[in-house]
């Protein structure tokens, strides 16, 4: 893994646009994409700029099952309003939260997956150390599936919503093996909450209990994170500064 220090999200923003910035000029087509507060500093960045995505595909990592587009909790919400509004792709993908068969759902999303290789997938990092929506105890040869969420998510994101009881309990996400089969990754992580997973992901036993672990096997994850974050690696991690 390749691990870049950065001083605060603005600039984690910066250092992430670089690295789309780079794929983009090796002649990525397929860019796998994540909600949450963590990589909206990395969409200012796409959308300020002159990059353009009209010719490319984006592949969502997860949506909350019961929502649909129009729904301002929903994920596909999330990106229009961040991403995809001010800088369209040819194709966006992401799961259909109203699906009626959700089997079937999760099929047909692997297949779009299988269909449009993933040239790189950004990734956040959940407190418990899940990346999409893969809790802890998630098998690693999983595809996307349906996910129940832990309380531990639910409460994390809850901030989000009006009430705790409005979070949805389930999710459709790729799995840990549809992530795995992108060509590059780059995970972000801000914030002493996640520098406990962060150490654990980077330097802990490779483990489906700390579903993050399992990048330590793919072979071009770069990895962004601001000091606190950093704040549990060992003086053995070597890292770079992102000055900008
Ligand atoms: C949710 C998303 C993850 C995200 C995580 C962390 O659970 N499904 O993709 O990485 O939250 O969110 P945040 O970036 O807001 O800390």
């Amino acid at each position: 893994m390749k691990i870049i220090k950065v001083k605060d999200q603005a600039m984690g923003g910066q250092a992430g646009f670089a690295q789309f910035k780079a794929a983009l000029d090796a002649g990525a087509t397929t860019f796998g994409l994540a909600t949450g507060s963590t990589p909206i500093s990395i969409y200012e960045q796409l959308t300020a700029s002159d990059v353009d995505f009209s010719d490319k595909t984006s592949i969502n990592l997860d949506e909350y099952v019961g929502l649909g587009p129009d729904d301002d909790q929903s994920y596909r919400h999330f990106m229009q309003e961040h991403l995809f509004d001010a800088k369209p792709f040819a194709k966006s993908y992401v799961p259909n939260g109203l699906a009626e068969d959700a089997d079937a759902e999760v099929k047909r999303y692997e297949n779009i997956i299988d269909e449009n290789p993933i040239d790189l997938q950004l990734l956040g990092l959940g407190i418990n150390g899940h990346i999409g929506f893969n809790e802890p105890g998630t098998p690693f040869t999983e595809p996307t599936h349906k996910v129940a969420l832990t309380q531990s998510t639910i409460d994390a994101n809850a901030r989000f919503f009006a009430d705790e009881k409005d979070v949805p309990r389930y999710a459709y996400s790729m799995g840990i093996a549809s992530i795995m089969k992108s060509k590059n990754i780059l995970l972000v992580a801000y914030g002493e909450a996640k520098a406990a997973a962060v150490a654990a992901m980077v330097e802990g036993q490779v483990t489906e209990e700390m579903p993050a672990s399992i990048l330590q096997k793919h072979d071009n994850v770069t990895v962004i994170v601001d000091e606190a974050a950093a704040g549990q690696l060992s003086g053995n991690v070597e890292m770079t500064d992102f000055a900008g």
